[in-house]
């Protein structure tokens, strides 16, 4: 090998680049990956891929040919050679059967169980929580505001500031402060990659092994992962018509924070109201803890202007506010923000920029264009008429379609409902959804958002998630139509109740 460095890199001036490129094909042809006897890639095709002249290649393949590794003959396309063996480290390597080390963290995360993604055959209709119409996305004015970004004149190329593009921050500032009743500084925004970075940061900055965290049950699973990979203690607290019950607020001294989505509690729908929202502050002002407000859907509230977020009563600097673009524009974007008390600012800062720098520079200056323009929030209304029909046509549908005593909660904001079938098991769940799924119909259960799954708190009878934000009307009809077959085909003998009237059967907000 020191041979080639003197030999090809030597011959092509001393780039170093030659000894790379020997040095990944032998590695290659050492364990395997190009096999024995393989063609090896032409000199101008390789010359191509790593931008190095073919001489520098021709040194490489004579290097290699005089140690063995590979073949040539004059007239003849360059093989591997055929009696090269792998080396046996790297076949032990590739067929490692015992469990490799990890950190605390890997072993923690290896174990999780997270939700599937879906994977296989799609359902026909399928009532995916968390995905959103496609024909809903702006794609014109993205376009055009992405190009005008593209287009912008910069001097360089180079790493952003970690808490991302101020014009954005500023404009999310002003955004906040209309929509959301919030106000705070620009410079208390992060931009971060959707909420799941947002609340991954929380966990890795607030939380050490041995501190627990308060978390709503049923609640978010992805928050509840990322808080549980830290190896803090998760303490439930048990979710009820009006969202978080903040009388059972753990007071364990080893308590950080407590995460919860007062907007439209996740999954059960509830808005947290003023009472418990002030109780809940007084009690992180006591327990100094933090207090993670995921205001995930908070722009989708129906019938009534969408409530003011809780960092906005916040007085005493506790409430990580956290906002994301996934529900209202795509949650592929993968685009969300921070707003923090202010003593948080530079660690979040840091711990952005060691995780992955920053968000994409042109995306975040095409929303920020987005918003100061207007087309946003004009958008975002366009978006909630839709989703209101929807909303309205799936109420429909269950009060159409499903025994009478099915009943949704959570109708009055979001992108969402819970549906209670109280006349089957809790433990049908699993059987509705296979039920469901062979009529070409997805439906999730609602079990697994919940910790304690058995605990009283629980109200008896199957509970789905339904999520019709990517839906036409009418699939929704016929989505209901082939959920209630499902269902009777699951009903005790003499337990049908299909309903006469039509209406809605929305009961919590
Ligand atoms: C409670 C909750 N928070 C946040 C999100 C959005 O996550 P992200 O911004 O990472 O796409 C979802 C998405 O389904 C959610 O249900």
């Amino acid at each position: 090998m020191g041979q080639l460095h003197e030999g090809a890199a030597g011959r092509t001036g001393g780039t170093g680049a030659g000894r790379r490129l020997y040095e990944l094909l032998r590695r290659q042809m050492s364990d395997g990956t190009l096999a024995a006897g393989s063609r090896v890639a032409s000199t101008r095709a390789l010359a191509a891929e790593f931008g190095v002249s073919r001489t520098t290649v021709t040194a490489v393949y004579e290097q290699l040919a005089a140690e063995g590794f590979i073949v040539t003959a004059a007239g003849r396309v360059a093989r591997v050679a055929s009696q090269l063996v792998p080396a046996a480290a790297h076949r032990v390597g590739r067929r490692e059967t015992s469990a490799p080390k990890l950190s605390a963290f890997g072993h923690r995360v290896g174990k999780m169980l997270l939700s599937a993604l879906p994977a296989g055959e799609p359902c026909r209709i399928d009532f995916l929580y968390g995905a959103v119409a496609s024909r809903d996305f702006p794609t014109l004015p993205w376009r055009r505001a992405y190009q005008a970004a593209l287009a912008l004149h910069q001097p360089r190329l180079y790493y952003a500031p970690p808490e991302g593009d101020g014009a954005l921050r500023r404009a999310l500032q002003g955004y906040l402060a209309r929509a959301r009743g919030l106000s705070c500084d620009a410079g208390q925004v992060i931009i971060v990659h959707g909420s799941q970075q947002a609340i991954d940061l929380c966990a890795r900055v607030l939380l050490d092994p041995g501190d627990s965290f308060a978390f709503e049950d049923p609640g978010y699973l992805m928050a509840r992962r990322c808080f549980e990979a830290t190896g803090a203690t998760l303490l439930p607290v048990p979710v009820d018509e009006s969202g978080l019950d903040t009388s059972r607020l753990p007071d364990e001294p080893t308590v950080r924070l407590a995460y919860t989505t007062p907007s439209h509690q996740f999954p059960l729908g509830a808005m947290l109201p003023i009472a418990r929202r002030r109780e809940l502050l007084q009690w992180a002002a006591r327990r100094r803890a933090w207090i993670i407000e995921d205001d995930y859907d908070g722009e989708f509230r129906y019938g009534q202007r969408p409530i003011d977020a809780l960092q906005a009563i916040d007085t005493e600097g506790r409430v990580i506010y956290v906002g994301t673009f996934s529900k209202a524009l795509s949650p592929q974007l993968r685009l969300g923000y921070l707003v923090l008390p202010p003593a948080l600012v530079a660690v979040f800062r840091q711990a952005k920029r060691l995780t992955d720098r920053h968000a994409p520079v042109l995306e975040q200056l095409a929303l920020a264009s987005l918003i100061d323009s207007g087309a946003y929030e004009r958008h975002v209304r366009r978006v909630r008429r839709e989703n209101e029909r929807r909303r309205m046509a799936l109420l429909q549908a269950i009060a159409r379609h499903l025994p009478a005593d099915a009943h949704a909660v959570g109708t009055a904001a979001g992108l969402h409902v819970v549906l209670w079938l109280p006349s089957l098991r809790q433990g049908d769940e699993a059987a509705v959804v296979a039920a469901a799924r062979e009529r070409g119909v997805g439906v999730y259960a609602l079990s697994p958002l919940y910790a304690r799954p058995s605990s009283r708190d629980r109200p008896p009878g199957a509970g789905l998630i339904l999520g019709y934000a990517s839906l036409g009307v009418e699939q929704i009809h016929q989505g209901m139509r082939s959920l209630g077959a499902a269902v009777a085909a699951l009903q005790p003998a003499g337990h049908i109740t299909p309903r006469r009237r039509q209406g809605t059967t929305g009961r919590g907000g």
